[in-house]
């Protein structure tokens, strides 16, 4: 039995999705245990790109299982598209490669009405979330009043549960929002519409990667967003709304600790943000903006550019502690060919005192400015597509080494494009 939880080590978009893909040649079950479809995973395979957003990046390979497990949210409209647009590009996804749990909870168009509405009453202290409705449907399971993906299957249970939920939001929406209720008997037909197509996907998550683990099958967990972007762990308030790091894989897929193993860290050769939030080695300026130029760094699910700036050690060492990250695969190192130098945030400025934890708090973090102890030359070289170290110019070799010295953890593999093969793995991961 071996299982490998990919995390990521930032504010999430680090190329898990690439990674996932990569190591699934050797795996036989992929595991979601949080978020929904507020994650944009991009694989390309011979050219040709897929963008993944509730649905693992295994799915990609035939004759393994993709699962979504009970700690995701599920918007079944969302779900569905996702399936259409796989099968449109040759993806035959059917009961037999994709579970999804019967007890994750269920996203309802009123939740994306009352976020939006939550978002604009916030004004300039805004998340920025994506809009699709993840905070408020955790929000109803913490309350106790969330419908369950294996609700979908008992229609009068449904509709009892849908208009018990319906009659708190519906006051919510109308007397605080100051919006417009929702029909049951619309919502329910809707939803009773999408229970058609899901039915044959639905099935007990935790029973079937147990079973895989017991089978002594490989098995990836695959994490969404970023440990930055974690519930308890993240830059709090600006954070998602589950747990992304690592531990998230016991309590969002109902798998014990001592089943977890190796933890795989995944982190971007600089760092990246969306919405809201501190982000203390942020680039305002033309390198910041060529980062995101060459990096292609627009939100896959949402569209909207991220913020770019260099990697901080600081932060990436909280991250490793958090998860437990034993191994770190490095990503998207090629697109920092044609800098002058670069910069490694080793600590920061907090107070006039030099601090090198990471704050718990976020106003903290927002007084931080960080201290770069590392700078290295760069190089002007292309890396792009470099299958090994000796194919990498010399100045590319130390800045991986600074990083992995700065970090404190080994790099295992390092990605050099979006591509498939555009990889250099330094140690098998099963
Ligand atoms: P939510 O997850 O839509 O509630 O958004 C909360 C915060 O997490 C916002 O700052 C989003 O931009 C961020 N976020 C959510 N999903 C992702 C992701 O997949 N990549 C990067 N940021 C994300």
């Amino acid at each position: 039995m071996s299982s490998i939880v990919i995390a990521g080590a930032q504010w999430g978009d680090e190329g898990k999705g690439k990674i996932v893909d990569v190591l699934m040649r050797e795996a036989e079950v992929v595991a979601r245990y949080q978020g929904g479809h507020n994650a944009g995973h991009t694989v390309v395979i011979e050219g040709k790109q897929y963008i993944l957003h509730l649905v693992p990046s295994g799915i990609l390979h035939e004759g393994t299982l993709s699962v979504i497990g009970n700690g995701t949210v599920v918007e079944p409209s969302a779900l569905i598209k996702e399936l259409d647009e796989l099968a449109v590009q040759g993806i035959v996804v059917n009961g037999d490669n994709l579970l999804l749990s019967k007890s994750a909870h269920l996203i309802m168009p009123y939740h994306i009405a009352i976020e939006s509405a939550t978002e604009k009453k916030l004004g300039k202290a805004k998340i920025g979330t994506t809009g699709r409705g993840i905070g408020p449907a955790y929000v109803d399971k913490a309350l106790r009043i969330g419908l369950k993906v294996g609700d979908l299957l008992y229609p009068d249970l449904f509709r009892t549960k849908l208009e018990s939920s319906l009659a708190y939001s519906n006051d919510i929406l109308e007397k605080i929002c100051g919006m417009e209720c929702f029909e049951a008997q619309a919502v329910y037909d809707q939803y009773m519409e999408y229970a058609e197509r899901l039915k044959p996907y639905i099935g007990d998550a935790s029973i079937a990667v147990n079973q895989a683990l017991d089978e002594g099958k490989n098995v990836l967990f695959e994490g969404a967003q970023g440990t930055l972007l974690d519930i308890d762990h993240g830059t709090y308030p600006f954070v998602t709304s589950s747990s992304s790091i690592a531990g998230g894989v016991c309590t969002g897929l109902g798998v014990g600790p001592t089943r977890v193993g190796k933890v795989l860290g995944i982190v971007k050769a600089y760092t990246t943000r969306v919405g809201s939030g501190p982000f203390p080695t942020e680039l305002i300026d033309d390198i910041g903006k060529r980062m995101q130029e060459r990096g292609g760094e627009f939100g896959a699910t949402t569209g909207r550019p991220r913020r770019c700036g260099w990697i901080d050690a600081v932060a990436l060492r909280h991250a490793m502690r958090i998860n437990g990250m034993g191994a770190i695969a490095l990503t998207k190192i090629d697109v920092l060919s044609g800098l002058d130098e670069l910069k490694i945030c080793t600590a920061y400025e907090f107070r006039g005192e030099k601090i090198t934890d990471f704050p718990s708090s976020a106003a903290e973090l927002e007084e931080c400015t960080p201290i770069y102890g590392t700078v290295v030359p760069g190089w002007l070289e292309s890396t792009k597509g470099a299958t090994s170290m000796e194919a990498m110019p010399g100045a590319a070799r130390d800045y991986i080494a600074a990083v992995e010295d700065a970090i404190g953890v080994p790099i295992e593999i390092i990605s050099t494009g979006p591509g498939r093969e555009e990889l250099i793995i330094l140690k098998d991961q099963f």
